[in-house]
């Protein structure tokens, strides 16, 4: 057998498809429409906000087929490499109508059309893993999917309904699942993957350590991971993202790790894949979670790279920061551990030489008596950017703040700590008219721009609110979350 394979290999559908030339910018959307004629798969947005383009990609787990609904706009084609790949054609074979798609006719859920089988996938998936979803549950996982037409109650109330029309144990996914669970692995054959060369490269490489002999060898490939913020330079920018590095699939990558001591995330673990461990050990973070993208971004879009795009507006960070959080970079030649804010040098600037990658994410289990906290300010509940994020941990023994680390986005070229503000806290009683007091700090360490998604003045006065609230909402019964300050409009 050959060192590496020169292939891209996966299941669409109910056929294999084999591909030796594939192009770095290729994307799964354009193959299925353009290429396989599936054009029951819409493009809306080409961008991720819409859901027209949802597809579900299985991939082999516990002896079976774990199927995720994704964008497949801004799905690399090479990303799917040992995967199952569904569209909704494959969910009409037969003629027959499944369940969820039973329900969509019942309750009228379709008016022209467009939305409907993104909806349909996203509803399949839920169906698959909730089969009675709570109403949360239901517009939990509908966030990624738009519908200009029949509004959203009556799709809504399919989801609720779907499972009066069957049970997901007899949906041919499930009971197929075992069998294709190992002809998925035989795909992905433990090689590393090189289709085409120079700046057409497309490489996958079979292990963390592979990873670090790759980028020796081609230093400042891009690295594509979930490729929620890359894909997009594809379809928006035009950019030529060759050779490209895809590492979305790296199992050794994507461990999550709970001890008594800490939480170690692989860097591409999935917003999704990450979410019990993290939301179980940091229970601040549970409404915060579900405030990043959609669905569907969540399963595609990971941890490392909201980290690692640098961006000052990425919403792990500022949590992560104030958890105290360290990330470990790896290159074949060797790992350097960092503490995650200095890991951000400026605007688009991070401390990552071109042969690095960014490997895992420590989070250390809080001491007894800390107090935490994460919000997210933006302009619609679901599916938005942050105009301004905070992760907020102060430690407070005998009513006196013993340590704060108190971390922003949107308020600074990079996310960072406000450090005037922490020091303000520092010594203090945890008390309001304390957090109130330390808010004026905030012009020390900070001096936001405008831009589109909120003023300079908005940013300052909603980010010494959120210092208020953060106190406020420890006193409310049952650590209330409906407080309203100083003409801020709650969002969450
Ligand atoms: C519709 C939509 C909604 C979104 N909503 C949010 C939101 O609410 N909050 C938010 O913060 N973000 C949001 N994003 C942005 C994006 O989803 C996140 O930044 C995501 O975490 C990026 O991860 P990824 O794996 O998709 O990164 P990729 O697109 O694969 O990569 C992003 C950058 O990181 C680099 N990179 C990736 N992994 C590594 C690694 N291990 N080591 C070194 N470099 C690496 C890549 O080279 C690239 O420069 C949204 C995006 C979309 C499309
Ligand atoms: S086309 Fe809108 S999310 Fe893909
Ligand atoms: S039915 Fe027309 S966009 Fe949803």
């Amino acid at each position: 057998m050959q060192r590496h394979r020169g292939e891209i290999r996966f299941i669409l559908n109910d056929r294999q498809v084999t591909l030796d030339d594939v192009r770095a910018d290729a994307m799964l959307l354009d193959h299925l429409r353009l290429v396989r004629g599936l054009t029951g798969t819409k493009e809306g947005c080409a961008e991720g906000d819409c859901g027209a383009c949802t597809v579900l990609v299985g991939r082999p787990r516990d002896g079976t087929v774990d199927y995720e609904p994704v964008n497949a706009c801004i799905r690399f084609l090479a990303s799917v490499d040992g995967c199952h790949v569904v569209t909704v054609e494959h969910l009409g074979a037969g003629g027959t109508l499944r369940p969820v798609q039973r329900a969509m006719v019942d309750h009228n859920a379709s008016q022209c059309g467009f939305c409907t089988p993104g909806f349909v996938m996203a509803l399949q998936a839920l169906w698959m893993r909730t089969p009675t979803p709570t109403v949360t549950q239901a517009e939990t996982a509908l966030q990624g999917n738009l519908c200009r037409c029949t509004g959203y109650a009556p799709i809504l109330r399919a989801a609720l309904d779907a499972s009066a029309h069957g049970n997901p144990a007899d949906d041919p996914l499930v009971t197929l699942g075992p069998e294709l669970a190992p002809r998925l692995a035989e795909l992905r054959d433990g090689r590393r993957v090189v289709c085409g060369e120079g700046r057409n490269a497309v490489i996958l490489p079979c292990s963390g350590e592979d990873l670090a002999e790759v980028l020796a060898e081609t230093p400042g490939a891009t690295l594509i991971a979930g490729a929620t913020d890359v894909g997009l330079w594809v379809t928006k920018e035009l950019r030529d993202v060759g050779p490209a590095v895809f590492i979305g699939h790296l199992e050794d990558l994507a461990a999550v790790e709970v001890t008594s001591r800490d939480v170690t995330l692989g860097a591409v673990a999935s917003y999704s894949g990450a979410e019990a461990a993290l939301t179980g050990a940091f229970p601040h973070l549970t409404d915060y979670w579900t405030r990043i993208g959609g669905w569907q971004v969540r399963n595609m879009g990971t941890i490392g790279g909201n980290i690692a795009n640098g961006s000052p507006i990425g919403d792990t960070p500022p949590p992560l920061i104030a958890m105290g959080a360290e990330i470990t970079l790896r290159s074949a030649r060797g790992r350097r551990v960092l503490a995650l804010e200095d890991f951000f040098l400026g605007y688009g600037r991070q401390d990552r030489a071109p042969d690095e990658f960014l490997e895992t994410i420590r989070i250390p289990r809080p001491e007894a008596g800390r107090i935490d906290a994460a919000y997210k300010i933006s302009k619609r509940r679901d599916e938005d950017i942050s105009a301004l994020a905070a992760g907020l941990s102060v430690l407070v023994r005998d009513g006196i703040i013993i340590r704060a680390r108190i971390a922003f986005g949107g308020m600074a070229a990079t996310p960072a700590r406000a450090r005037a503000v922490e020091a303000a806290l520092e010594g203090q009683p945890w008390t309001e008219a304390s957090l109130v007091a330390a808010g004026a700090a905030l012009t020390d360490d900070f001096t936001p721009i405008s831009d589109w998604r909120a003023s300079a003045e908005y940013r300052m006065l909603a980010a010494r609110n959120l210092l208020r609230r953060f106190y406020l909402e420890r006193q409310a019964p049952g650590g209330g979350r409906t407080v309203r300050l100083d003409g801020v409009r709650e969002t969450g």
